[in-house]
Formats: C-alpha cells, structure tokens, sequence
C-alpha cells in the first residue's frame, strides 16, 4: 500500500491526478496540501477539496499552503492554461472547503511522522510547501521514502518560457531548495509529460460516463483550447496525473538516468531552468553536496488510456 500525499496547485491535470490516486487499489491517499500556482491557494484548496468529495473520498484533509513564491515576489498565475478558477469554468465556486486546521506544512511533517520512511509526496504545483517544511523542520528528509516532483525539464525546452516548465519556474528558490536536499527525487519533467494525450475521444468517453467522468469532461474544454494552440490538436497534456501514477506505481518508467539537478536561480532567461547533468562530466565541479535524482526519460505507453477508462467507469 503506498501512503500518499499530494501537494497540487488545482488546476485540470491536478484533478485528474487526485482521481488518478483516489481510484487506485493499492493506494491510499493521506492528505492534499495546496498551493498557489494556476490559481491562488484558496481556490485550489477549494477544487481540491470539491473533486474529493464529488469521488467519495472526502475523508482526505485538505490544508492550506503558500499563497506565493518563497522570495516574495507577487505570484503570477496560469489562468490562459487553467482558467481563472483553475477549472476552465467550470469549477463550483460556492463550494465551502471543509479545510483541516493544519497548514499544508504542519500537515506534511506530521504525515512524514505518522507514516516514517514509508510516506510518498507527489508534488504537481510550485515547490513552496515542500521548501517551507524543509526549512521548519530539515529532519523531514529522513522519513519521506520519495517526492515526484512534476516539474522541469531535461533534454526539451520549457513550457512558460522557453527554459523553464511552468512549476519551476513559478518557485525556482523554492525548487533550488527541494532539489538539493537529501531526499530521494524523482522528476517528472516535459520530456516525458509532454508526451501524454487527453484526446476529444477520451473526452467523449468522460462525457458518457459516470458522475466523475461527466465532471472531467465538464472541465477538459478550456484546457483543449489551450493545448490546441499549442499543439495544433485537441490534445492535452497529462502532466500531473502522469507524475501521480508514477509516484504509485500504475506507470512503469522506461527510462531513466540518476544524475544532479540544479535549478537555475538567476533573474534573467533562464530563471527556472532544470540542469540535468545527464552525461555526469560537471556534478563534481557544482556545489551539489552529493544529491543525485531520478530524471524521468521515457515511460510505458497507455497510461492516458488506462485512467481515462478508470475515471469513465
Ligand atoms: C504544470 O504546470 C501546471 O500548469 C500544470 O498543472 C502542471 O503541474 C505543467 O507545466
Ligand atoms: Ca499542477
């Protein structure tokens, strides 16, 4: 059984990865922190909270996290991809959130005590919670077994801006704080996200399904638009839930390489650059303190197919 938390930034694929673990056997869902990024925190936790509950699963605390990036600066958000209420629309704006008392951060260190050494973090928005809980109580390190981080990007360019993937690139101190820890890190980047397809097919099929899959759908259609521009397609990318199914086994990786991540910090084009030192001819020159993660390069084929046929049902 993998103990799961997930600390998200609500916007489309962030819903689909929620379901992605809440309809998983083998899986249990411990909390959902969230955090600003698509949208502000509030809404988040509030998409969070509604798609748990709309699932059944409305025994899963949702907590409150940062509202913008460590450094201060104003947060910018993603409406142009998500919407303005992270949903494309469609979200239920009167849904009150039955939020727990914790922050995200007080929830993710007592997690991190209840489930030691066996606790998984899936994190798919802006690294601000992970890099806050590290600073609060650094010991955390030693009790979480991994964090999926959906963010970056190795060998292909960014999303945001043309170094950058957007969850980096929101919080890149943040990031920088996360990648050099001592925790075990898989990421989850562009290279092997942007490979993922939700496909006016799966759209029908969610349309025609239950009342989880009619809510996907009811979704999906601004998150199209976007990716039409994007692709030329009606074909959208399934960055997080792909990251969630990783972290949880259903998705087998291919292909990987365990190399150092630096995240470029400067102000200036390559703000949120993920460097992966996938030929491992620099790490001893970086100042990386010995922190080696997993860069995902390639996964098993199907999985779009497989959770849009689990969410349908
Ligand atoms: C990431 O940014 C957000 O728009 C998505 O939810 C995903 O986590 C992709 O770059
Ligand atoms: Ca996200």
């Amino acid at each position: 059984m993998t103990r799961l938390l997930i600390d998200c930034d609500t916007g489309i694929d962030d819903t689909l990865a929620i379901l992605t673990a809440v309809f998983d056997d083998n899986t249990e869902l411990v909390g959902v922190g969230a955090v600003w990024g698509n949208i502000d925190v509030r809404q988040a936790a509030r998409n969070s909270d509604y798609v748990l509950q709309l699932a059944g699963a409305d025994e899963v605390p949702v907590a409150l996290g940062a509202a913008g990036p460590l450094n201060g600066d104003d947060a910018v958000f993603a409406a142009h991809v998500h919407g303005a209420d992270g949903l494309g629309g469609a979200a239920v704006l009167d849904h009150r959130p039955a939020l727990s008392g914790e922050t995200a951060v007080q929830q993710m260190i007592r997690l991190s005590h209840e489930f030691a050494g066996e606790l998984e973090i899936a994190a798919i928005g802006p690294l601000t919670n992970l890099a806050e809980a590290l600073s609060v109580d650094p010991s955390i390190v030693e009790r979480i077994r991994r964090v999926t981080v959906m963010g970056g990007a190795a060998l292909v360019p960014g999303n945001i801006t043309a170094a950058a993937e957007a969850n980096i690139w929101h919080d890149p101190e943040a990031a920088a704080l996360v990648f050099d820890a001592s925790w075990p890190v898989t990421m989850v980047g562009l290279d092997v996200t942007m490979r993922t397809a939700i496909t006016e097919d799966h759209h029908r099929r969610l349309s025609e399904g239950g009342p989880v899959g009619r809510y996907c759908a009811s979704i999906l259609g601004h998150y199209f638009d976007f990716y039409t521009g994007v692709r030329g397609r009606r074909a959208a990318a399934n960055h997080d839930a792909l990251a969630v199914g990783i972290a949880i086994g259903q998705v087998e990786v291919m292909q990987s390489a365990t190399v150092p991540v630096v995240i470029d910090t400067t102000v200036g084009p390559d703000r949120g650059r993920t460097v992966a030192d996938l030929r491992g001819m620099w790490a001893d020159r970086w100042d990386v303190d010995g922190a080696r993660h997993t860069v995902v390069l390639a996964t098993e084929p199907g999985f779009d197919d497989r959770m849009i046929e689990r969410l349908a049902s």
